[in-house]
């Protein structure tokens, strides 16, 4: 195995529960079991209060003791951290706080895996239909679900903060320097969903380049990865260029989740570039980006269940697991593969332009075994060069509008 540097730093966010604490679990075991001795590992992870950091560690340390014994700690060092993804204030802190720590010198990988839904119910009669009529559809995309629709995050600019008149406009320009947009205080909230999922992180990835571009693990010449999480339910549909921020759309979620992809997948095309540079202002050593998924696992992200119901569901993803279903990966440390294998792989076995998907595959009556997928994702309506084009000059403006409406 090539490492350059035998220190490997790796940050994930939204790491208390869930998806984000599987991805803790398996990177640690799958790091000590298959990198050597000499190598090691400092885990950052984020969430949103200091009591979830501690209940994190407090849950985590005995599940690696009991696998590792007492000597994983000689390698692996875990720090956690507090983000709050929608607030910019929250963000910025963060970055600044990791620049600012000499223990860390570089990142080598950041996964960015906290998110929200925003859900409000279920729509039983098209579940109950779909549940007799296609099982296994209906148990892995949650088209029955319902959304809040138009959630906004509170205002990024405190009403104290800004001048005594209320028509203030601030004058920010495009990233090219042109175009210059006029923003009210009024103006500083985001959708809620899309900055939580997407846009809080593409901040987040633009602040920390720095920290990135100086990756040395993979090798003298690789580069820092960035692990987008998105979803198998990214459908095109969901997402249109006219809302990028999905505040008119009924499906926040996919549409925050189709926009991660497409910014994954297209930030190499020649019709991102302009907007890449700025976005990822780096001479040399740009990061990569890998997009992933993690099947479909019982987690809190559907926080409107009763328990009974979590059970059921529970129950019913287990069901379609054993029934041969190639995406239930039910437990988060099973939903966790693919963004372990895109922080642990060399850099010749990942691909930019697809989707790494954790799955299922049975191998016995009652045995299953974790699978990647790699799977494509799709351009039906527009060209992928015209959608690129659109998606990256949109999230610029937005960036940087909201980076000079900070520093006011
Ligand atoms: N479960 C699945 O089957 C599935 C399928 C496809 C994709 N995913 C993706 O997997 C990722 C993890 O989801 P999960 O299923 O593990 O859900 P989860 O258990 O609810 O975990 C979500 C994590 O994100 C954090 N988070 C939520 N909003 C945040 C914010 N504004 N700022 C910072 N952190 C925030 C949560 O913190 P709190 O505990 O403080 O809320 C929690 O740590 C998400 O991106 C989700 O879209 C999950």
């Amino acid at each position: 195995m090539a490492v350059d540097d035998k220190h490997l730093y790796v940050l994930v966010t939204g790491a208390n529960s869930g998806l984000g604490f599987g991805i803790l679990h398996r990177l640690i075991d799958s790091f000590l079991l298959t990198y050597p001795p000499d190598t090691h590992l400092t885990l950052l992870f984020t969430c949103r209060s200091h009591s979830k950091k501690e209940s994190t560690l407090s849950d985590l340390l005995p599940l690696l003791s009991t696998t590792h014994g007492s000597t994983w700690s000689n390698r692996v060092k875990l720090s956690g951290r507090i983000l709050d993804l929608t607030s910019l204030v929250s963000i910025h802190a963060l970055s600044t706080e990791l620049h600012d720590d000499y223990d860390i010198p570089r990142l080598d990988a950041v996964i960015w895996n906290a998110g929200m839904a925003a859900l409000s119910g279920l729509d039983w009669l098209t579940f109950a239909k779909g549940f007799v009529c296609d099982t296994m559809n209906t148990l892995t995309y949650g088209h029955y679900k319902t959304q809040i629709v138009g959630a906004r995050t509170k205002a990024q600019l405190e009403a104290s903060s800004t001048s005594t008149s209320d028509k203030t406009t601030f004058h920010t320009s495009s990233p090219n320097g042109n175009s210059p947009t006029d923003t009210t205080p009024e103006d500083s909230t985001l959708g809620e969903v899309f900055c939580a999922n997407t846009f809080g992180h593409y901040l987040l990835t633009h602040l920390l380049t720095p920290l990135l571009a100086a990756s040395k693990f993979y090798g003298p010449t690789s580069v820092g990865r960035i692990i987008w999480v998105s979803s198998l339910e990214a459908f095109p549909r969901f997402f249109s260029t006219d809302d990028i921020q999905g505040l008119r759309s009924t499906s926040p979620y996919e549409s925050s989740k189709r926009l991660t992809d497409i910014l994954s997948v297209t930030s190499t095309l020649p019709a991102a570039e302009p907007f890449v540079q700025t976005f990822l202002p780096t001479e040399h050593n740009r990061p990569r980006q890998i997009l992933t998924h993690p099947g479909v696992c019982a987690t809190s992200i559907v926080t409107f269940l009763p328990m009974v119901l979590v059970w059921c569901m529970k129950i019913a993803f287990l069901l379609a697991k054993y029934a041969g279903s190639e995406y239930h990966t039910t437990t988060p440390y099973s939903g966790a593969k693919a963004m372990v294998f895109a922080v642990l792989a060399r850099d010749e076995e990942i691909r930019g332009d697809v989707k790494y998907g954790s799955g299922n595959e049975k191998i016995g009556w009652f045995k299953c075994r974790d699978v990647l997928r790699e799977e494509k994702v799709d351009f039906p309506t527009k060209s992928r060069e015209e959608v690129a084009h659109t998606v990256w000059r949109e999230m610029e403006l937005l960036r940087v509008r909201f980076d000079s409406l900070r520093r006011r």
